[in-house]
């Protein structure tokens, strides 16, 4: 019976919303979107799914890459593509830095969400080159998927680095994109059609360190990119929630993937 259940909550999540996430989380994210944000303001974050949002201070980017490379050089191993640094008050404050250095972003967030909304997590990256034989070898989020969160988390990414397509920017579709593919194109992150990124208009996450992306990664498929070889791409990711709370720093002594999961998922 709870098979028939799931079945039915993940045919018409599809069905009515056109992305990757079950009916039931769907709904719950867009009454709660609904609640916190006025029906008649009209920003291109709702509309496209994604805002692209200044520019973060560069000498602070690299302050965050010392530490990357600090525990690259500490953890390496030869088989390991992607790393991720630990959370600690010293990265923690960094990442502050680099969020409040943003004036753009404070701008955009504020007019989008009124400045409500929390900071639930903070994931800094390095990605490397590994060998994409086949569609099997999933090593770091390369394979294109929406977050199975409700719709009220987005995400904001910040590049430490310099990126260009060798790189391995982030993929991503727009909301109106992401709609035409799943019914025809997407079964699951591991069985889709393997060059829907020819076949539709991607976006990729490409430009100047300390470059800003605000996206909501549960209506849009996205993945990474996978590096050239000899190149890499560092960059920070901050787990937020749209909620009724106006210090995006409220967790900040909680911030850890079981907050993001307590705020974002409905069991
Ligand atoms: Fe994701």
């Amino acid at each position: 019976m709870k098979k028939i259940l799931n079945y039915i909550d993940n045919k018409f999540g599809r069905f009515f919303f056109g992305n990757d996430n079950d009916f039931r989380i769907n709904l719950l994210g867009s009454l709660k979107r609904l609640k916190l944000n006025s029906l008649f303001k009209t920003n291109n974050f709702f509309k496209y799914g994604y805002v692209s949002s200044g520019k973060s201070n560069k000498d602070y980017c690299d302050e965050l890459k010392d530490h990357i490379q600090k525990f690259v050089n500490k953890n390496f191993r030869e088989d390991l593509y992607n790393y991720t640094v630990p959370n600690d008050e010293k990265t923690i404050e960094i990442s502050k830095k680099i969020f409040n250095s943003n004036q753009k972003l404070k701008t955009d967030l504020n007019s989008i969400f009124g400045d409500k909304f929390i900071i639930s997590d903070i994931c800094i990256y390095r990605n490397y080159h590994f060998n994409q034989q086949d569609q099997t070898n999933e090593q770091y989020s390369n394979f294109f998927h929406c977050d199975h969160y409700v719709k009220t988390m987005f995400k904001i990414f910040i590049i430490l680095d310099d990126v260009d397509e060798n790189n391995g920017p982030l993929f991503f579709f727009d909301k109106a994109t992401t709609k035409k593919i799943i019914p025809k194109f997407y079964k699951n992150r591991n069985e889709y059609k393997p060059n829907i990124d020819k076949i539709f208009k991607v976006n990729k996450f490409t430009g100047s360190k300390g470059n800003t992306l605000v996206c909501s990664t549960t209506e849009c498929l996205h993945k990474a990119g996978v590096p050239n070889k000899n190149k890499s791409r560092d960059m920070i990711v901050y787990n937020c929630f749209n909620l009724e709370n106006s210090d995006p720093w409220f967790y900040e002594n909680d911030l850890s993937n079981s907050l993001s999961k307590k705020l974002g998922k409905l069991n």
